[in-house]
């Protein structure tokens, strides 16, 4: 069984939440963490997850996040992670909707289809029983239709051991807005099975609003704790935190280095400069500062960009 009591969580962000910021984050305070979605067949017949899946007992609890098309498949797949790299739990995807994933019939896709999600869940808990390792399932409302109630009774008989839900339908991708008291509704459904809610939380104020509207048993934080990891602490605090561009430099440099692990050392910068730019929102002159860094071409530039705009902003 799942343990999971008023934690605040990292939510799984494919781009971003590799184990250098999971790292991070944990050490400002989010209680749990997930990897991005990770391809079945890839994980099968070519390794693919293996930058992806690099994990510290730093992340801990932490979920690995598989996605795919059938059962057989997506438990195989979490059978290799589990025995490569005795993950907390397994999470399986049933919410990326990009096109790539959708014309692949996998992940959103399912959502049309609550009995194949059972299926699935089912094989990978039965897969998984002898490890002792949990399954877990990232859901969406529906596809088009809102048909959480379908989807929850499908996987809550299938052994389940936790839900997250980002309260939006697949056909919504981010517009509108997340529907939190059907947060509320899953919890009733769910019983002891610990429901997650996900979606538009933008502040520590906020997180501590849903988790009294919902009820919930965690509150996973996604955009938001990009553009500020900062949030964990001042949920923790209850109080606001102003980070000034020094700190938020620093932070970007620690990432660096901690990506240096498990990326080649060219990728981790190429793959940094989208935090960077989150991490810079809403800080003055932030259109030359990202210009600064996105103009550099090489990880030496780009530290020493960096470097420079900590130097001409220090107080
Ligand atoms: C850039 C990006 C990548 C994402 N990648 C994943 C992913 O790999 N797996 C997943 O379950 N959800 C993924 N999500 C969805 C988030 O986990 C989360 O449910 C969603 O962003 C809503 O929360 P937010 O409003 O706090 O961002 C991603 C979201 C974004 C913005």
């Amino acid at each position: 069984m799942l343990r999971i009591e008023k934690e605040v969580i990292l939510a799984p962000m494919a781009g971003y939440t590799h184990s250098a910021f999971r790292r991070l984050a944990r050490e400002l305070g989010a209680d749990r963490t997930y990897s991005e979605l990770m391809n079945a067949t890839g994980i099968i017949y070519r390794g693919d997850e293996r930058e992806l899946s690099y994990f510290t007992d730093l992340e801990r609890p932490i979920h690995l996040q598989v996605y795919g098309r059938n059962p057989e498949e997506i438990a195989r797949a979490s059978e290799i992670l589990v025995k490569k790299y005795r993950p907390d739990a397994i999470d399986i995807n049933f919410g990326c909707s990009v096109k790539k994933v959708l014309k692949a019939k996998a992940a959103g896709y399912l959502l049309q289809f609550p009995k194949e999600m059972g299926k699935i869940v089912e094989e990978t808990v039965k897969t998984l029983k002898p490890y002792g390792v949990p399954v877990t399932a990232k859901i969406r409302l529906g596809f088009y239709e809102d048909n959480l109630e379908e989807i929850a009774e499908n996987l809550l008989s299938a052994g389940v051991s936790a839900i997250a839900l980002h309260a939006r339908t697949a056909n919504q991708g981010f517009t509108g807005v997340a529907d939190w008291k059907r947060v509320k509704d899953l919890k009733e459904m769910a019983g002891s099975v610990p429901v997650i809610g996900s979606g538009d939380i933008r502040s520590w104020r906020e997180i501590n609003e849903k988790f009294e509207e919902s009820g919930c048993d965690g509150v996973m934080v996604g955009r938001a704790a990009v553009s500020n990891p900062w949030i964990f602490k001042e949920y923790r605090e209850k109080r606001d935190i102003e980070v000034p561009l020094s700190e938020r430099v620093d932070f970007i440099l620690k990432e660096i280095s901690l990506m240096w692990e498990f990326f080649d050392r060219e990728r981790a910068c190429r793959v940094i400069k989208a935090h960077v730019t989150q991490l810079f929102k809403g800080i003055r002159g932030k259109a030359r500062l990202n210009d600064a860094v996105m103009r550099s071409k090489t990880c030496a530039e780009l530290i020493e960009s960096l470097l420079r705009i900590k130097e001409e902003f220090s107080p």
